[in-house]
């Protein structure tokens, strides 16, 4: 095995450091909170301030004088950072200390690693470790081979430095090409609901904000809820009903995290996919966490980031027991939901948030028209399907003129997944609320 994770339980000292700059800024509550989340148990906090990092050792000889000390004095096993620390910092800091040390991107790939449990979700983490640590390997092997280079050690022709990059490469290939498989599998999947013409919806969110809790009482099944960062790896995705609306799928995403490393984005794309492919999201915040507009703000960015910054979202103020707040729904100018407020855990509020998704997802009527050639039946079929087409015409090419009135999100949809030439629409069309025409 290359690679073995720290085991859990680890002593753990933590060392956090202010940085003047905004850039740098991390959480330290959050840190401890990630730290029991992999497992660790945190002996010491050592913090301070810098102006900038140092450029060998991240942190001063005197703050690391002071890890030494705490490391004696607590037994501990493992220094863990609360920043991202180049490979030759981390490595320079071992050497000096005689202890592993990992910094905030090596810390969330172990929780990743433990909470991961679908094939894909595995493979992702795998992944992702593989190139954060070739770097760092890479390095710690070429101190290695220096030393073992004496007598009897070594090797044929190719160096074992060698021959574990190439080992390494090989897997990552390997575990590429099977990710891009799970990926087309799922893509299937996923296209065989929107034939369906499902409307999916994603629960995504700043880590912690209470997802899982609200996806479970709104499905009334068990994912597992914990109060340690991340427990949400792999999405979950269930069926769900909504009056005006009918079935909708919901899924459930992994958290976001402020400064997540741009790589391990990368790395779990296909986890966030099911974000870029929703209809709507909901985007959960956590309205007693007084960090929540800054959490907001991490959340848009990687959305953004994703490629899902233009998808409608409906904001849920979760934790409304904890604020004293009562359950209501906040509108936009045009009387639209654009915010529900509930307590996930006490159950309170659910009924204003289903209240909010038929508003949003059933209420608006499409009239328009289309003008489908003679080899266009199966757009035709289509469109009765959906009890779409209010009249029909033939012209005298064999062309078909098809006078519509359906859901909005159902137009939507039909026009995303069939390929429909601008001409063939009629510019004419209005969106009205269902109301309207009743
Ligand atoms: P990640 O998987 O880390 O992204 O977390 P998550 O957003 O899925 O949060 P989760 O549902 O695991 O909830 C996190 C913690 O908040 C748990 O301890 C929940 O019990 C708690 N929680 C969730 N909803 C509420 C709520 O409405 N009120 C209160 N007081 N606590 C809540």
């Amino acid at each position: 095995m290359l690679f073995e994770r720290p085991k859990s339980g680890e002593r753990a000292v933590l060392v956090h450091l202010d940085f003047h700059s905004e850039d740098e800024r991390e959480d330290s509550n959050e840190f401890v909170q990630l730290v029991t989340s992999a497992g660790g148990d945190p002996v010491d906090f050592i913090t301070g301030s810098r102006k900038r990092p140092d450029a060998r050792l991240f942190i001063g000889t005197g703050k690391l004088e002071e890890i030494r000390e705490s490391l004696v004095a607590n037994d501990g096993e493992l220094v863990l950072f609360n920043h991202a620390l180049s490979p030759s910092q981390e490595r320079n800091i071992e050497r000096e200390l005689q202890c592993r040390v990992l910094d905030r991107t090596g810390l969330i790939l172990d929780i990743f690693a433990q909470r991961a449990n679908t094939h894909e979700g595995k493979l992702q983490v795998e992944l992702a470790q593989l190139q954060h640590m070739s770097t760092r390997l890479v390095r710690g092997w070429t101190h290695l081979e220096r030393q073992k280079g004496g007598i009897g050690l070594r090797g044929p022709g190719e160096s074992q430095l060698e021959t574990d990059r190439r080992l390494l490469r090989a897997r990552i290939t390997a575990i590429q090409a099977r990710l891009q498989k799970v990926r087309r599998q799922r893509e299937q999947a996923r296209r065989a609901r929107r034939r369906a013409e499902i409307p999916a919806l994603s629960l995504v969110g700043y880590t912690n904000a209470g997802k899982s809790t609200l996806f479970n009482v709104l499905t009334a099944s068990k994912v597992y809820v914990a109060d340690q960062l991340f427990a949400t790896l792999d999405p979950t995705v269930r069926r769900i009903k909504v009056s005006d609306v009918g079935p909708v799928i919901l899924a459930d995403t992994v958290g976001f995290i402020r400064h997540l490393p741009h790589k391990l984005v990368e790395a779990f794309r296909a986890t966030l996919e099911e974000a870029v492919m929703a209809d709507l999201l909901i985007h959960v915040i956590d309205c007693s966490d007084p960090e929540r507009q800054d959490n907001v703000k991490q959340v848009l960015g990687v959305l953004a980031e994703i490629g899902a910054g233009d998808i409608p979202v409906l904001e849920v103020y979760n934790k409304t027991d904890l604020v004293n707040a009562e359950p209501r729904i906040d509108r936009n100018d045009q009387g639209k939901p654009v915010r529900v407020w509930l307590s996930a855990r006490d159950s309170r509020g659910l009924a204003l948030f289903y209240q909010a998704l038929s508003e949003i997802l059933g209420n608006e009527i499409c009239e328009t028209s289309i003008t489908l050639s003679a080899g266009q039946g199966r757009l035709r079929g289509l469109l009765y399907d959906l009890a779409a087409v209010m009249d029909e015409r033939l012209g005298d090419d064999g062309s078909q003129y098809l006078q519509l009135r359906l859901l909005e999100s159902d137009w939507q949809r039909f026009l995303s997944n069939e390929s429909v030439s601008e001409a063939s629409l009629n510019s004419m069309r209005q969106v009205s609320t269902q109301e309207e025409f009743c």
